[in-house]
């Protein structure tokens, strides 16, 4: 395992719990994932997910979309904030943002978000109730690069989890979370190690383009 030095810089973006936060907090401290989260931001004051880098020791800052009069002018003194930092990822980990073109520019290629559903179906908010009312039979989850489009970038890895007769979108949501948390290391290490890269909009592994997102777990055992 390399060392802490070696390992890619990166920012943690939040929103709320933190329960991703805290899965790549872990992932890193066991010094499996190959990066180390040089500082936790969050557009919320009240985020409990701060609590979590704070008991880990690490720096944490927050900065309200509330104070600023425009997503362009917030987006902006966000990339300020994180640019002190010269990270090589950014994580978003329940950030709930919007992000402006010109932020997703920024840092082409080196941003990754973790969205409950099995995209490309179920973008935006209200995926669990969605799929239920859909009378899906699977659900899960996926990380992917940001791009542009609102969870439209490229996929990398997927999670299935079926939905049960009496499922509800929070015992849903549960059961989806479990499995955010195994693979949203997976996929840190593999931006973090170099093997996976966005080019023109596609994810690549191992310099061989992706044509499906690695399915979690039986595509991950072979990573
Ligand atoms: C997760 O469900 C994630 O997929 C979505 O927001 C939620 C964040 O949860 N983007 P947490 O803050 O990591 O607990």
């Amino acid at each position: 395992m390399s060392e802490p030095a070696d390992r890619a810089s990166t920012i943690v973006l939040i929103s709320g719990g933190g329960t991703n936060l805290q899965s790549i907090i872990d992932a890193s401290g066991r010094g499996e994932i190959a990066l180390r989260i040089a500082a936790v931001i969050s557009n919320k004051p009240a985020a409990k997910g701060l609590e979590r880098a704070r008991k880990a020791n690490i720096p944490v800052e927050c900065i309200e979309n509330g104070n600023f009069p425009d997503r362009q002018s917030f987006d902006r003194a966000l990339i300020e904030i994180i640019d002190q930092y010269s990270p090589d990822l950014l994580i978003l980990a329940g950030f709930m943002r919007i992000l402006t073109p010109e932020f997703v520019t920024h840092y082409d290629g080196r941003i990754l978000n973790i969205h409950p559903s099995l995209l490309p179906a179920y973008t935006g908010l209200h995926t669990h109730q969605r799929a239920i009312d859909n009378k899906e039979k699977w659900h899960g989850c996926t990380v992917h690069f940001v791009t542009e489009q609102l969870d439209g970038g490229p996929p990398i890895i997927q999670g299935r989890v079926p939905i049960l007769a009496n499922d509800t979108a929070a015992t849903l949501a549960a059961r989806v979370l479990e499995v955010e948390h195994k693979i949203y290391p997976i996929a840190a290490d593999l931006l973090a190690s170099g093997r996976i890269q966005c080019k023109n909009g596609v994810s690549y592994l191992d310099d061989k383009r992706l044509e499906q997102p690695i399915g979690y777990p039986e595509g991950a055992d072979a990573l």
